[in-house]
């Protein structure tokens, strides 16, 4: 498998926890790319709403509404007043964002996040500390409004070797 397909993969840690969404329930994937976890949540009975400053992969995505809108310029929250079942993040980091996304979703539901790690500068990019979470830094952020389902924060080798950190919570 080239290593472009793999990274298209479904990420084991979304994979995982992607049970405790229920059946019809409203998922916003934030950041989503190429639409990986988009597509997975649609296929598996969701509907998804799905944001980034590149929508070309995500349009047209049966089950999945494109919003197409640069999150770190400054502009207003796209999704102000919508409030979700669950939200996903994967491989993205802009911290200002937290609070928002926290708000997105209502009380009971669901907050996947997984991204790279303090401890990945040894295997590759991203290096730079604004796009690597520090230590316990998913747990310190939800642990007032979530109850926090399970966390990791290791070394894995798949799909490349890297440092990640990853947390499923429900709000509270
Ligand atoms: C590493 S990719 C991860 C994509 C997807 N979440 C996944 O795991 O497959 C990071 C994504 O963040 C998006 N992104 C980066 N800066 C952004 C911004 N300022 N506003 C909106 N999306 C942005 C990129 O377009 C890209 O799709």
């Amino acid at each position: 498998m080239n290593p472009h397909h793999a990274l298209q993969q479904v990420s084991p840690w979304v994979e995982a926890h992607a049970g405790l969404v229920a059946l019809g329930g409203t998922v916003l994937d934030l950041a989503a790319g190429g639409g990986r976890h988009a597509r997975y949540f649609a296929w598996h009975g969701r509907k998804v709403v799905a944001v980034d400053k590149d929508v070309s992969a995500l349009a047209h995505l049966p089950g999945v509404t494109a919003i197409q809108a640069d999150l770190e310029d400054g502009s207003p929250w796209p999704l102000q007043g919508q409030v979700f079942d669950a939200a996903v993040v994967t491989n993205y980091l802009h911290r200002p964002l937290f609070p928002d996304l926290f708000a997105a979703i209502r009380t009971g539901g669901i907050l996947i996040y997984e991204t790279f790690a303090r401890g990945n500068e040894a295997y590759g990019k991203p290096d730079n500390p604004d796009f690597l979470l520090d230590p316990n830094e998913l747990v310190a952020r939800t642990l007032n409004q979530f109850v926090i389902v399970a966390f990791e924060d290791r070394y894995v080798d798949a799909p490349r070797p890297a440092i990640v950190q990853r947390i499923a919570a429900m709000k509270i």
